[in-house]
């Protein structure tokens, strides 16, 4: 999306200069004569990302409408200009948080790049921000992207049972965003501020299912600890049925025995489970018991594939753009509108991971201020201009037709039938290439990547091993690769 630049100045002709800078750039450009006037356009709350500040204003001046912003804690980054180049009004202004000041008349090329830096600090500390709360287990529901009615009903539903220590099970699809949510849930708790403990349910070891979910062993407890614990329980469907019946008879007793002490402390657990799986389904099956499903579901939570609310695509977009600029050093302004177009009417059957990680070879690959449909070559069947050429006899599994049978980033790794000379490759070195586009695909969930391979987990991981692969799920940095919550144990 266009970023806006609000220019304040009571000069017309001044403003008018700019403007045509601005829009051959592509940004929208807002007016204010003054000062009042940009505090109200800011109080209105319209989109403003940059503000072009003038110092020498009749009215109230530069330096008094900056300081009424900062009061007012619009914190959008502010270049102040002057047409005197008075030193001392500069000065100041830098000190009361402009980000850059220019001298009337500027060359447009010296205002742009400082519009661009502009944009890039104000990304910089948006994302300094979001990874503060993150990591302070402050994450709340405005920190969600979407306005969607069906993101609105989450957001809605969620806030109201964070309140409270309800049980929640959120469900849906694989990279929805299930995770985002229970910690939206924490951080909007009386638990906020407190860490956020992940417990991936596919790797509890039977003889720690109490101390991972009250944080000790049966016996240990000196009570000097917080009995108000939170817990997130990921991916509850892969619960071995042994483990279901531990958990089951931890959750109904809730109590520890302390040290030194006849009775045993009541603890109060908020348990916030999620899973991609059907769990009423495998209650009928037999392979989830229903008494612990009862317990565990007692106000769900369904988070809507991304296809159901293709309205927030645009939003995520933007927030991708943001965020990988800062990480990669970018100034990327959005996607292009016919980009944008063909984002929107994709299904994401990966959800919002993938659209994530989409976004983040765009912003590798982008060499324009708007990111361009061969950007996503994977998605728009655009090749990059520049592509080096496959080697003809090679069938790929990014070839057109088997696109399709891939959920996610084909561009990954393609799996490579044919050697560069046209012979077949071994059935090892193809296994290879397949299980580390899996991993790839499923952003290192090792039980979905084991199912989608048709494989079972042990299996999956002997092969990893055996391939050398340890090195693709460690350096791939993946967060909720099913071993980062072995930590917790
Ligand atoms: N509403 C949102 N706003 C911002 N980022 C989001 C949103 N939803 C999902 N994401 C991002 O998408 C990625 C996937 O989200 P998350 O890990 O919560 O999915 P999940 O439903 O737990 O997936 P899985 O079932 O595979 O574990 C994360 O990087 C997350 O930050
Ligand atoms: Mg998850």
């Amino acid at each position: 999306m266009a970023k806006t630049v609000l220019v304040v100045d009571d000069d017309p002709t001044q403003r008018r200069l700019i403007q045509a800078v601005l829009e051959r750039e592509g940004f929208n450009v807002v007016h204010a004569e003054g000062g009042d006037q940009a505090i109200a356009r800011l109080g209105a709350g319209g989109q403003t990302d940059v503000i072009l500040l003038d110092l020498n204003m009749p009215g109230i001046s530069g330096l008094e409408t900056l300081a009424e912003m900062r009061a007012r804690g619009f914190h959008q980054p502010v270049i102040v200009v002057t047409a005197t180049g008075g030193i001392d009004t500069v000065v100041q202004a830098m000190q009361a948080g402009a980000v850059d000041f220019f001298v009337k008349p500027a060359a447009p090329e010296r205002i742009m790049v400082s519009i661009r830096n502009a944009l890039s600090m104000g990304a910089l500390k948006g994302e300094v921000d979001r990874l503060k709360k993150h990591q302070a287990g402050r994450t709340t529901f405005d920190d969600l992207i979407g306005g969607s009615a069906a993101m609105t009903m989450v957001k809605r539903l969620g806030e109201r049972a964070a309140k409270s220590s309800i049980p929640i099970l959120i469900t849906g699809e694989s990279g929805v965003g299930k995770e985002v949510i229970a910690r939206a849930v924490h951080g909007s708790s009386e638990r906020a501020g407190k860490p956020f403990v992940a417990v991936n349910c596919g790797a509890i070891p039977e003889n720690l299912v109490e101390s991972i979910l009250f944080g000790h062993e049966k016996g240990s407890f000196t009570g000097a600890t917080d009995k108000h614990l939170g817990k997130f329980l990921d991916e509850v469907g892969e619960l071995p049925l042994d483990i279901q019946v531990k958990l089951l008879r931890a959750l109904q007793e809730s109590e520890i025995d302390a040290v030194g002490s006849k009775r045993s402390i009541k603890v109060d657990v908020r348990i916030v489970s999620a899973t991609n799986r059907d769990l009423s389904q495998a209650v009928k099956e037999g392979r989830f018991r229903e008494d612990l499903f009862y317990r565990l579901n007692v106000f769900p939570i369904e988070a809507p594939a991304l296809r159901e609310r293709k309205e927030d695509v645009p939003a995520l977009v933007d927030a991708f753009v943001k965020r990988f600029n800062v990480e990669e050093g970018k100034t990327v302004v959005g996607a292009a509108p016919e980009t944008m177009a063909f984002l929107v009417a994709f299904d994401w059957p990966g959800n919002v991971r993938q659209l994530e990680n989409a976004v983040y070879r765009a912003i590798v690959l982008a060499d324009a201020p708007y990111l361009q449909p061969h950007d996503f070559p994977a998605i728009s069947g655009v090749a990059p201009p520049a592509a080096p050429a496959e080697p003809s006899a090679a069938v790929t599994a990014s070839a057109p037709g088997a696109a399709s049978m891939i959920p996610a980033l084909p561009q990954a790794v393609p799996v490579r039938i044919l050697d560069e000379r046209g012979h077949l490759r071994t059935l090892e070195e193809i296994e290879r290439d397949l299980i580390q586009l899996a991993i790839e695909i499923y952003a290192g969930h090792m039980s979905e990547v084991a199912r989608r391979l048709g494989i079972g987990r042990s299996t999956l991981y002997r092969k990893v091993r055996e391939q050398g692969l340890e090195d693709v799920l460690k350096g791939g940095g993946f967060e909720t690769a099913d071993e980062a919550d072995a930590q917790v144990a």
